[in-house]
């Protein structure tokens, strides 16, 4: 039988990357965190190689790491996102993940508009900038990193304009996509609600 993707998008720290893990878990799908992908190009990056060149050689074992989860990391995957020869090079990578057999979640920013726009379901997920700031912060100061709430959301929002307004696949919903707005909603009412949507397309 023909594959079934489920396509997750939206601005960082949505709740995206738990919604879609609690979704793949539930219809024993695989997930692939395309997020990663970019943080991977833009860690090698900050360590001097060349971005397309980066994303090019990208292999399986660039894409573990605590590293890989740092605001340092973060903006510089915004910054080799807007680099077409990047995107380019992280495409067929992204398809042949959809095309497996069983079914699979893909979550990012282009995911429903580019990668899989045949996707059988699709969500946008958002919340404001100062929900998504307060949760990146609660988790960034967990983990014991030095920063201030003021400077997380300094960096949503710096990572939100450049993520919308790149002249490539800019973060915005596909126009057949369910929008989510998580700001006051609970993890689970907001993972329960996703899975909802999908089972009405199943
Ligand atoms: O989702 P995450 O915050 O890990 O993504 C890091 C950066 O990678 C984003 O800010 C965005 O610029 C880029 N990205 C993208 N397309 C995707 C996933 C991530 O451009 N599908």
């Amino acid at each position: 039988s023909a594959p079934f993707t489920i396509a997750i998008d939206g601005p960082a720290a949505a709740g995206k990357g738990t919604i879609s893990k609690a979704v793949a878990a539930h219809f024993g799908f695989a997930h692939l965190d395309t997020g990663l992908l970019y943080r991977a190009v833009g860690a090698k990056v900050l360590l001097g190689v060349d971005p397309a060149r980066a994303a090019r050689e990208l292999t399986a074992d660039d894409l573990a790491g605590e590293e890989l989860r740092s605001p340092e990391v973060a903006q510089a995957a915004s910054k080799v996102a807007v680099i077409p020869e990047v995107r380019a090079a992280l495409r067929d990578f992204q398809r042949s993940f959809a095309q497996r057999a069983g079914g699979a979640v893909l979550d990012g920013r282009d995911i429903g508009t580019v990668i899989c726009p045949e996707a059988e379901a699709k969500l946008f997920i958002t919340a404001s900038p100062e929900v998504r700031a307060d949760r990146r912060f609660a988790e960034l100061s967990a983990s014991g990193a030095a920063t201030s709430r003021a400077q997380v959301l300094a960096d949503v929002k710096e990572r939100d304009a450049r993520d919308r307004n790149r002249a490539e696949a800019p973060l915005l919903p596909a126009r057949d996509a369910v929008e989510i707005d998580t700001s006051d909603m609970s993890i689970e009412a907001a993972i329960a609600a996703a899975i909802a949507i999908i089972e009405a397309r199943l």
